[in-house]
């Protein structure tokens, strides 16, 4: 038995030490906001936090989880009022929206250490999630929005 600290709370699994985070947040923990996008750290669709930290969870082997605090999509907030869902949606920044949960997660954590991104800065913290439908322009612009609601 293995235990997590998940959204605040901890949470005991019967699973593989070295069996991928991404799954035990999906399959064992049903957080399915989180996405299986490729499986090899090259797509960012299952990006969650590690101690605040922007992590590709189908990488991370959950024993090296355990103890740490880990945030998925769902502990941002209850209903959605988080600054960056806020200004993801008044923005209409999802195309088909399998990307989008790792997109803001990855900009949480951006906004997080750098309260007031440049344009470079964004590129630089979201190079690692791709977004098939391009949406590329739509969160940029929407980091820029969260940002000033978050001042
Ligand atoms: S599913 Fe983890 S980076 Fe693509
Ligand atoms: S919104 Fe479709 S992959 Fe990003």
């Amino acid at each position: 038995m293995l235990t997590l600290k998940i959204n605040g709370k901890d949470m005991s699994v019967d699973v593989a030490p070295e069996t991928p985070l991404l799954w035990v947040i999906r399959d064992a923990l049903g957080y399915t906001g989180t996405k299986f996008g490729c499986g090899i750290g090259q797509c960012g669709a299952c990006t969650v936090h590690v101690e605040g930290h922007a992590t590709r969870s189908c990488q991370l082997p959950v024993s090296a989880a355990t103890g740490k605090a880990i945030t998925t999509i769902e502990g941002l907030s209850a209903d959605g009022s988080h600054p960056v869902q806020k200004a993801w949606i008044q923005e209409q920044v999802p195309q088909c929206g399998y990307c989008q949960s790792g997109q803001i997660m990855s900009a949480v954590a951006l906004l997080a250490k750098t309260p007031k991104p440049t344009d470079a800065d964004i590129d630089a913290a979201m190079s690692g999630n791709i977004c098939r439908c391009g949406t590329y322009q739509r969160i940029r612009k929407a980091i820029h929005v969260a940002a000033e609601m978050a001042r």
